[in-house]
């Protein structure tokens, strides 16, 4: 099959860990008998700067007529970056807000999975990181914060800034559905995350998972409140399989689960919406203080596209060869920095490589 993939490099670290998992892709097609075409689409920083906006409608197009797309990441140092001199709605990320409402990208699933040759990454203490874990974090995308009005304005002699938080039923459960279809393909249990004891938005969200869970009698549902979440991720995090939760708690929970797999560069992500197409990108950063020098760590990426032969593609098979290809090369021994014991030495078989290095190890595996 030929597959059409739009690729978003975009900032920072981004082209070099894209180019990894392009490699990792081509070798796929190689193996498998598939052929990966690619269309560059700007979008980010590196937008602004070839057309002033961080996302063009003709970018926007070209994603639309890809089947899948995979992205790096965008943005700069906010501190230093021109790109942040300029008006909200003009900065990189805004143009992956943009291009998530577009193409109705409602469902973000994160994976947080423990390898054992990571624990000792893990920053947790030991007996935790040694029962381990595999939560997948599944993310609303389209709405709440993220999307509602918001403004600043000076009243009566004091600026003042509003966030709206918007969620309708309807929203609510495409997204609880699609939690629960995840479960019934793993443990079977969703924990769905809310501040029912605050906020309207979430009692409407308890309420419709509720109607949801009555569907999949099979699934153990519970909920919890997000401040007790994330304590429990870091007490018990074994605990989890689906969390299912709205766009900013699954923005902070996804970030702190990526850290106790040892590195927010080995969190990958999909975003999908109801048809086969998606946005496949690692759940961390540009990371501008490590661009250009080659050390970023590709996992994340590499993942992502594994990913995106699974959910975009039904390439369920080289999606499992790609996860095996990343696990072997870390029970070889080879990791990148963010990734690697404090102390490397000769003795402990730990080998720490850059970032094509480790694409070229994934490859090489894929057999
Ligand atoms: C993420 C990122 C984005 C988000 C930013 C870049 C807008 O942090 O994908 O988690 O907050 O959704
Ligand atoms: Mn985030």
């Amino acid at each position: 099959m030929k597959y059409k993939v739009g690729v978003i490099a975009g900032d920072g670290i981004g082209p070099e860990v894209v180019a990894e998992a392009k490699k990792v892709l081509n070798r796929i097609g190689e193996v498998f008998g598939h052929e990966f075409c690619y269309e560059e689409i700007l979008m980010g920083g590196c937008s602004i700067d070839a057309t002033g906006v961080p996302l063009t409608e003709e970018a926007i197009a070209a994603a639309k007529v890809s089947d899948a797309v995979l992205m790096g990441s965008i943005g700069g140092d906010a501190k230093t970056s021109p790109w942040y001199q300029l008006p909200p709605e003009l900065r990189p990320e805004a143009g992956l807000l943009k291009l998530r409402k577009s193409l109705k990208l409602f469902a973000n699933l994160r994976p947080a999975y423990l390898y054992k040759e990571l624990k000792s990454a893990c920053p947790l203490r030991e007996d935790i990181a040694n029962a381990g874990f595999d939560m997948m974090i599944m993310r609303e995308l389209t709405g709440g914060l993220y999307f509602g009005e918001r403004k600043t304005e000076e009243l009566d002699g004091v600026m003042t800034a509003v966030d709206t938080l918007v969620y309708n039923e309807n929203e609510i459960y495409r997204i609880a559905k699609r939690g629960f279809d995840i479960a019934m393909k793993r443990k079977k249990k969703v924990t769905s995350v809310d501040k029912a004891n605050v906020l309207d938005s979430s009692r409407l969200w308890r309420k419709v998972v509720e109607k949801v869970a009555k569907d999949y009698p099979e699934v153990a549902c519970e909920h919890m409140l997000v401040d007790n979440c994330a304590m429990q991720l870091v007490r018990n995090p074994a605990q989890f399989d689906v969390i299912l939760t709205e766009n900013m708690f699954g923005d902070i929970l996804s970030d702190e689960a990526s850290m106790i797999t040892g590195s927010i560069g080995m969190l990958p992500s999909a975003s999908l919406n109801d048809t086969k197409f998606g946005l496949y990108e690692p759940s961390g950063g540009s990371a501008p203080d490590i661009a250009g020098k080659g050390i970023a760590n590709p996992i994340a990426t590499i993942l992502s596209a594994a990913m995106m032969l699974r959910y975009s593609f039904d390439l369920d098979k080289e999606a499992e060869v790609v996860e095996a290809a990343v696990k072997k090369v870390l029970t070889d021994g080879y990791r990148t920095e963010d990734i690697a014991p404090q102390i490397v030495c000769s003795n402990n078989g730990i080998e720490i490589v850059g970032t094509a290095k480790m694409g070229d190890l994934v490859c090489e595996n894929i057999r």
